[in-house]
């Protein structure tokens, strides 16, 4: 038997996830897998990151009808059968004849011959039962984290600490947010690179936030012109939104840069300053010479915090952070985040904060990121920094107000987006990622 060529490298691509800790969109958007045609792309696309978004769904699925835990079976099993059940289960177009027969096939290829009876015995049980399958319903009438979190495939502790930080209904707009396939947006040098997107036929629509975003809304910006030749980046509009919090300077650090979006709008918004972009990994760095093509951008490869240069007024640390702002694009990461990763990250944030606010020149600004929902990430890294260091925390929503009044942000209401004195999106809530952002400068500075 044939096997489809989506089905066979979503196969792939879900066993190096696990196998590998390899994250997803990285993989699928890999050489190994750009000659496949649009529509088995995008087929892959579907199968990966929706089994990976409702796993544990799934799983749950998978055991009931299986009388028997799925995690207890081989890897290749697992996501032979989830591939299937996922297809049985969220893809209406699908024949489930194709669904079970490649999912028994997959297993036969992985040399698991001895579980294709198996494979095949539950998924068509599972094809057979005509269950209630209103899964945002589901998420809606949650009552209690447990709830949530089955009905919102997502563990249940991710799920606890964000009943805990922001009630019991946006965690339920953040879960069903993180299981909705995220919209695309990008952010425009210029006009002219609009109309020549229309002209590779894609339809964009304005952004949310702010004037320079725009949302794809049809076309696969990916395989046209000005992205191939890097005039325009796909970046989350909260993103975008940090970038320009950084503000005007002389002299620009950019603490943890690669693939370097927010390194381009510093640039950008700067053309006369000097940019230092620093980023750790050699290859993320490689990325980022590649990816950021302004002449005034100086990328070093290394630890941020070995850095000698100092005296800079304008500091941007997007920290390495959990990312849990951005699981609808990287679902994996709520599989294999465990609860003391948080304090662990915690402790790198801090760090590289610390070092970063003593390369700031009095009198200038910095600015600490994350796209982290978790207190400890954030609030706590500022609150730990502060008491270490005289520096004091920048209100956000006045430099909110000033961007809105220059006619960057069009977003009509910048107080939604803060909390307390920082900057606070949550998925399902903003049209955006969920980032925290806070401002910082020398506590002896008048204003
Ligand atoms: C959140 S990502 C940055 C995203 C980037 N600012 C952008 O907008 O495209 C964090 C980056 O920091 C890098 N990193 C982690 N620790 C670092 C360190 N000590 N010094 C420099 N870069 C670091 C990571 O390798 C990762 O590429």
């Amino acid at each position: 038997m044939s096997l489809s060529p989506a089905r066979s490298a979503a196969f792939q691509v879900l066993l190096r996830v696990d196998h590998d800790q390899a994250f997803a969109p990285e993989l699928l958007h890999s050489e190994r897998y750009a000659k496949l045609s649009p529509q088995d792309h995008g087929l892959l696309t579907e199968l990966v990151m929706g089994v990976l978004r409702w796993r544990s769904l799934l799983d749950n699925w998978l055991s009931d009808y299986s009388k028997r835990p799925i995690t207890s079976l081989d890897a290749e099993v697992q996501s032979a059968l989830r591939m299937g059940v996922y297809q049985l289960r969220f893809l209406d177009r699908i024949p489930a004849r194709a669904a079970i027969n490649e999912s028994v096939e997959l297993v036969k290829r992985a040399r698991k011959t001895s579980a294709a009876a198996f494979v095949n015995a539950v998924l068509r049980k599972i094809d057979a039962d005509p269950s209630e399958r209103n899964y945002w319903e589901a998420i809606e009438k949650a009552g209690t984290v447990s709830e949530l979190a089955g009905a919102g495939s997502h563990p249940e502790w991710l799920v606890e600490r964000w009943v805990k930080s922001f009630g019991l209904q946006d965690a339920k707009r953040i879960c069903a947010y993180d299981q909705h396939r995220p919209g695309v947006a990008v952010r425009l040098p210029d006009v002219s690179t609009e109309n020549e997107l229309r002209e590779c036929e894609v339809e964009l629509a304005p952004g949310l936030l702010l004037s320079s975003a725009r949302r794809v809304i049809s076309g696969d910006v990916t395989r046209a012109q000005p992205f191939l030749n890097g005039q325009v980046a796909i970046e989350d509009e909260g993103s975008q939104l940090v970038g320009l919090l950084v503000g005007f300077g002389k002299r620009i650090l950019d603490c943890c840069a690669a693939p370097g979006g927010k390194t381009r709008i510093l640039a950008q918004r700067n053309p006369q300053a000097e940019v230092v972009a620093v980023e750790l990994h050699p290859h993320r760095a490689e990325l980022l010479r590649r990816l950021v093509k302004e002449q005034h951008v100086q990328v070093i490869a290394g630890d941020v915090r070995a850095l000698s240069e100092t005296a800079f007024d304008r500091i941007l640390v997007d920290a390495p952070c959990s990312g849990t702002g951005t699981l609808a694009r990287n679902p994996e990461i709520k599989w294999r985040l465990r609860p003391s990763d948080v304090q662990d990250l915690q402790q790198r944030q801090l760090s590289i904060l610390q070092s970063a606010l003593a390369k700031l020149e009095h009198g200038g600004r910095l600015v600490y990121a994350t796209c982290s929902l978790e207190p400890e990430e954030n609030e706590e890294v500022i609150a730990r920094a502060l008491a270490q260091n005289s520096f004091r925390v920048v209100d956000v929503l006045p430099e909110l107000d000033w961007l809105r009044s220059r006619g960057e942000i069009t977003w009509a209401e910048p107080a939604s987006l803060v909390r307390g004195p920082y900057l606070r999106t949550l998925p399902g809530l903003h049209p955006c990622d969920g980032f925290f952002a806070a401002i910082l400068e020398h506590s002896t500075v008048n204003r």
